[in-house]
């Protein structure tokens, strides 16, 4: 019997999701040529086609994929109303337990990885506004929640340089000392690694002034939301950031950093790198592909000092810089095969 092709999930989104998400298809496409691509709708186009932002069936197609590529949701359109394309992501990353987000930012001798948690925190405890106006947000995490991420971050800081920053603002918030305390509890089976802990104002202050102190860097989700926009500053801009958020054996989800740029959607100048190099993180820990992951993040790249767009100080659109990429593809992939 042949087995049946693996599937991806492809999720456009909004804005200028569906312009990056286009080349980073393309990529895929020559790359991973058995790989099946099924497209399906999240956020604000969700919204418009189905009333809600994460469709079951969406939910179900992700669910069953081996992995899923997505593009950045979110529309203006939507800033006040009740049903948010944001609530379709967050839904996602739950319905998938994406607890573990690689953010990497990378740049001449700058080379740190943030680690987020991803389905706790502010952005999953209890909210609302009362009666008389008030309104609140209720961060809460499990010592499980927290260890689990922490010690994935250990791991990760094992095969690199074996060293890790835990940063939380245990100077004030409950829920940061029990992180601080997983963190102690933990260390000490990962004798190799050297530990320790900044405040997460300090910890801004750094990745801004002295970035390349970091190895990897471990945080709760709201401090790892601002953090990496910042890391993502300092390396090149959002343009470029990538991410991965894996889960325990379960389908991941691989996409930009950065959100729908409303400001630039339409216009065809969006920089696709992030997106592309999501892709290429898709490739090595969704598909198991790790020379096809290098071979794109080669091409990735090699394009960017041809076809720079304009984020980074080019006039390259969108289409040309994933051109450019495919173009030098070719190359290494006929290369790769004695073409
Ligand atoms: P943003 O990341 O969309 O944009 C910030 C700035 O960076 C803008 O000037 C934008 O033009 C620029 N930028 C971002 N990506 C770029 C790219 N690939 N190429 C060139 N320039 C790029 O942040 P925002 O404007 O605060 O948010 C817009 C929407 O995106 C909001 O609805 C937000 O909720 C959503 N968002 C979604 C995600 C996601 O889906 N993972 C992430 C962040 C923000
Ligand atoms: C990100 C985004 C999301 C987040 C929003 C759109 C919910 O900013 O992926 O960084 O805050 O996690
Ligand atoms: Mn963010």
């Amino acid at each position: 019997m042949p087995t049946s092709p693996a599937r991806i999930v492809l999720l456009p989104g909004d804005g200028i999701g569906p312009e990056v998400a286009h080349e980073a298809r393309l990529a895929l496409e020559m790359l991973a040529p058995g790989v099946q691509i099924e497209e399906r709708l999240i956020g604000g186009a969700a919204i418009r086609a189905t009333g809600t932002p994460l469709p079951d069936e969406t939910r179900n197609a992700c669910l069953a994929s081996v992995a899923v590529l997505k593009g950045p949701i979110g529309d203006p359109e939507f800033d006040a109303a009740d049903v948010r394309p944001e609530q379709g992501l967050l839904a996602l990353r739950g319905a998938l337990d994406a607890y573990a987000n690689l953010r990497p930012a990378v740049a001449d001798g700058i080379d740190v990885l943030i680690v987020r948690e991803l389905v706790g925190g502010l952005y999953f405890g209890a909210s609302g506004v009362r009666d008389d106006g008030t309104a609140f947000d209720t961060c809460e995490y499990t010592p499980a929640q927290v260890e689990r991420v922490v010690r994935r971050a250990f791991r990760l800081a094992q095969s690199r340089r074996g060293h890790l920053t835990s940063v939380d603002k245990a100077n004030v918030l409950e829920t940061s000392r029990l992180w601080r305390r997983t963190v102690d509890a933990v260390a000490p089976d990962y004798p190799d690694v050297r530990v320790e802990h900044m405040l997460v104002d300090n910890a801004a202050m750094q990745l801004a002034t002295n970035p390349d102190q970091f190895d990897v860097l471990v945080t709760e989700n709201m401090f790892g939301d601002i953090l990496s926009d910042l890391a993502a500053a300092v390396t090149g801009g959002l343009g470029l950031a990538p991410s991965a958020s894996l889960s325990d054996g379960g389908p991941g989800i691989f996409e930009p950093v950065h959100g729908s740029a409303p400001d630039i959607a339409g216009r065809g100048v969006a920089n696709p790198t992030a997106m592309l190099r999501s892709t290429a993180l898709l490739l090595e820990h969704g598909l198991g592909l790790l020379d096809e992951a290098r071979r794109l993040s080669a091409a990735v790249e090699a394009a960017l000092t041809t076809a720079p767009t304009p984020d980074v100080g080019g006039s390259a659109t969108t289409a040309q810089l994933g051109a450019a990429v495919r173009a030098n593809l070719d190359g290494v992939v006929a290369a790769a095969y004695g073409g």
